[in-house]
């Protein structure tokens, strides 16, 4: 049998905790969930005296995380990163890293201002590399903190960055015996940041015969705006595969660069916002592909950042339908872009060789008459922008600026498909969202690193999140659905990956066996009506001296919930004496006054929870207690010691009574097999001034009567036992006894 025993004293420190609620944000766009590093449950790897942890390459077929740091680079076991599996020292700013078809990889790093590429290969633990010293200009950037991008499609290197050093010569290229790159012409590139590249395979299966695309996303600076200061717009180009560049005019340049603006329209923002990440995801064929791009503003005063969604049949239409953007020269020096309304050669300047392409007898770019490609020499800039999916972002947010996004598909019970959002922060998270007609769900913010080690990276494999910063990278499951402690908890989260199962009584991830008629999910509603009834949680005893500050605490378990505070049976306002924060109501210079019943419940969409309830008494003057009553107030490490003192009498005597040294007034049973309500009157009648005594033998009862209390308690236990001694708010020690003392 085990006793948990509390020991409870208060303590006059005052320190400051969150207010409820957040400031100026709309309630859809609170992180219901707030998980702290301390139990984001995630796997950190990270070496002494290497940083940067910045790219990462998943080989699902070895089963490994291919991790690329400053100068070294790790092969880890992709089920757990703490398992280091090789290392290669290489001396060299890793920033490319792709997977080839023959196995190999091909590895690409700054090496000290000379960009330099090399290929490298995994077996019998070592990753190898075997020094070919191939150039890296064009591929990889100079300076490390240069964006870039990179894709590499059947072993040929895509990839966008700066040719030179000072990154004024910005290129998207190719790097093949065709190789062909972007013109050097501010029309084309003009001052880019370059994010994101994908390549999508649309040749296989196009009925008009069309290629093959690789897509750029990047931000540069506008031309097309009567704008006296500099002005940045985001941007998406796209080139076909198959273009080998023209016969005379734009040799061995894309014949097939196009480029437009990409819009993600925020309220209230004058400037556009940049892309700052893009995932791409295809459910089924190329036409089903959505870029998902984060977007943060583009001047520090504004703290919105925003994910819009681009689905590839409205790049597609721009690119292929759109108007062009001309140049005219306005006033002798003035160059204005306007949209170009006369007609426009055939083929299509920009089009690849598709279908139409081949019967007018050009079977590829090297066809292309000189009209069509002077046309989109001078010409890459589409007038229309691609516009986000619904005409407005999926989620905007003030706070931390977005950095990366991935997305994940999941499969709800109801075998609906639903696309889970991995956003990851400047200040070190990683929100979890998923968008239900037009409404945002944020489930939880995980909090993975320190607030200034902004996420770099995210890759996801079929179950996990591995996310990079410079300081270390953290492996996280993307169904963690035993953090929803309650139904209440589990089925108001709209977690798609979650569902309460009636039977195992517990937060389960869903699974293919799992039935509507036992596991309760509403995703779109949040519908918990089925949720199994919830008992009140017994009450904890709290004793105080008079004038204490007192703190009870109460933890929901949602960011979203209202909590309320009740004195016996009568709701708490904010006064001189009470102060309710996020975690806790404070009970300023108590008096007999504040003595009574006390319970925390939350209210999140009407569904009401009661969270805890406690019993506060003032000590009385009488036996043991009067004695501490002369203590001074201020030494409370005595009365510490003093109450641990009489508890450990208490133990005694319990244990005493359990080996049946004396006898049961009571219960006629064994203490072992007796019930709280036993014990509790044990501990009453024996030794009636140790009211705290009997107070811990029922949050033991509490927290043994698991069901539907299992959250808030335990939870509760692991608030008082990180306090003790540190804090000092409050000091909750247990003593857990298994058998001896
Ligand atoms: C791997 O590295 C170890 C130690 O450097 C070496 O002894 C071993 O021969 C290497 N294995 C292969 C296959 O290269
Ligand atoms: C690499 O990490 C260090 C340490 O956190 C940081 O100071 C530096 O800015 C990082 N370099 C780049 C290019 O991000
Ligand atoms: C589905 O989940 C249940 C309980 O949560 C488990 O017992 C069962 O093995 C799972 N089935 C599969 C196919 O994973
Ligand atoms: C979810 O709740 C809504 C509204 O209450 C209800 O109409 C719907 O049937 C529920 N869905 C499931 C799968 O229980
Ligand atoms: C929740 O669903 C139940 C049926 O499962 C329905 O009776 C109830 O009205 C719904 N509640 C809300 C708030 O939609
Ligand atoms: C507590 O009460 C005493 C007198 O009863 C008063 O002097 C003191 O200012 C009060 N402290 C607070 C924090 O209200």
């Amino acid at each position: 049998m085990m006793f948990l025993l509390a020991v409870l004293c208060v303590f006059y420190i005052w320190s400051p905790s969150t207010l409820t609620g957040g400031l100026g944000s709309t309630p859809n766009t609170i992180p219901r969930k707030t998980v702290p590093i301390s139990s984001n449950g995630g796997r950190l790897f990270r070496e002494e005296g290497v940083w940067n942890y910045t790219i990462m390459l998943l080989r699902e077929d070895l089963n490994m995380l291919i991790l690329g740091a400053r100068e070294t680079i790790f092969a880890l076991d992709l089920d757990d990163i703490t398992v280091k599996k090789a290392m290669n020292d290489c001396k060299n700013y890793i920033r490319i890293l792709h997977k080839r078809n023959d196995d190999r990889m091909y590895v690409c790093g700054t090496k000290a201002f000379i960009p330099t590429c090399d290929y490298m290969s995994y077996a019998d633990g070592n990753l190898t590399l075997e020094g070919k010293q191939e150039d890296g200009k064009g591929k990889c950037p100079f300076d490390p903190s240069q964006r870039y991008t990179s894709e590499m499609v059947d072993g040929v290197l895509y990839s966008a960055t700066s040719l030179n050093f000072r990154g004024s010569e910005p290129v998207m290229m190719r790097s093949s015996e065709e190789s062909i790159r972007t013109e050097f012409s501010s029309t084309w590139l003009n001052e880019p940041n370059f994010i994101h590249m994908a390549h999508i395979r649309e040749g296989k299966s196009n009925p008009e015969g069309d290629d093959d695309k690789l897509y750029l996303f990047f931000s540069e600076t506008a031309v097309e705006y009567d704008s006296y200061t500099k002005m940045d717009v985001s941007r998406v180009a796209r080139v076909c595969k198959g273009d080998l560049g023209g016969q005379r005019t734009l040799q061995r340049k894309w014949t097939s660069f196009l480029k437009a603006r990409l819009d993600c329209p925020v309220p209230n923002n004058n400037l556009p916002l940049l892309v700052q990440d893009v995932f791409h995801l295809c459910p089924s064929d190329w036409t089903t592909c959505v870029f998902y791009a984060v977007f943060t503003p583009q001047l520090d005063s504004s703290q919105y950042s925003a994910v819009c969604a681009y689905k590839i049949e409205d790049i597609k239409t721009v690119f292929s339908k759109g108007k062009f953007k001309a140049s005219v020269t306005v006033e002798t020096s003035f160059v204005k872009w306007v949209m170009y309304s006369a007609d426009v050669p055939d083929p299509r300047p920009g089009a690849c060789i598709d279908n139409h392409a081949r019967e007018m007898g050009f079977t590829k770019s090297l066809d292309l008459p000189d009209k069509t490609l002077q046309f989109i020499k001078d010409k890459p800039l589409m007038d229309q922008a691609v516009k986000a999916s619904g005409e407005k972002p999926l989620l905007v947010k003030r706070g931390a600026a977005f950095t990366r996004i991935v997305v994940a598909t999941a499969t709800a019970l109801d075998r609906t498909s639903h696309q889970v959002m991995f956003i990851g922060t400047k200040s070190g998270s990683v929100l979890k969202a998923v968008n239900y007609n037009s409404e945002m769900a944020i489930m939880e913010e995980i909090q993975l690193f320190g607030p200034s080690e902004p996420v770099k990276i995210l890759r996801l494999s079929n179950t996990k999140l591995y996310v990079g910063s410079d300081v270390g990278v953290v492996q996280l499951s993307i169904n963690e659905c035993g953090r929803y402690h309650t139904c209440l908890d589990c089925v108001l989260a709209r977690d798609p990956y979650c569902g309460w199962d009636l039977n195992a009584d517990q937060c389960s991830t869903i699974n293919s066996t799992h039935r509507t008629s036992t596991v309760i999910q509403n995703l779109s509603y949040g519908n918990a009506s089925r949720c199994p009834q919830i008992e009140d949680s017994k009450s904890v005893s709290v004793s105080f001296f008079h004038g204490n500050t007192v703190t009870l605490w109460c933890q929901p378990y949602s960011n979203l919930a209202q909590v309320q505070w009740q004195l016996n049976g009568r709701p708490i306002k904010a006064s001189n004496t009470f102060q309710i924060l996020s975690d806790s109501l404070m009970i300023f210079n108590a008096t007999a006054d504040a003595s009574g019943y006390y319970t925390c419940s939350s209210v999140e969409r009407n569904y009401q929870t009661q969270h805890v309830a406690y019993d506060l008494k003032m000590w009385s003057a009488s036996g043991t207690t009067a004695l501490l009553h002369n203590v001074k107030e201020k030494e409370n490490t005595l009365v510490a010691m003093v109450v641990l003192l009489s508890l450990i009498l208490a133990m005694l005597v319990i244990w005493n009574l359990y080996k049946g040294h004396f006898p049961l007034p009571f219960c006629h049973r064994r203490v072992k097999d007796m019930e709280n309500r036993c014990e509790q009157s044990l501990y009453e009648n024996q030794l009636p001034e140790h009211k705290i005594a009997s107070s811990t033998v029922n949050l033991n009862s509490n927290n043994n009567h698991v069901n539907d209390q299992r959250y808030s308690s335990s939870r509760e236990r692991d608030r008082l036992s990180t306090t003790v001694g540190s804090s000092g708010q409050i000091t909750l020690k247990y003593i857990d006894d298994e058998s001896e003392i």
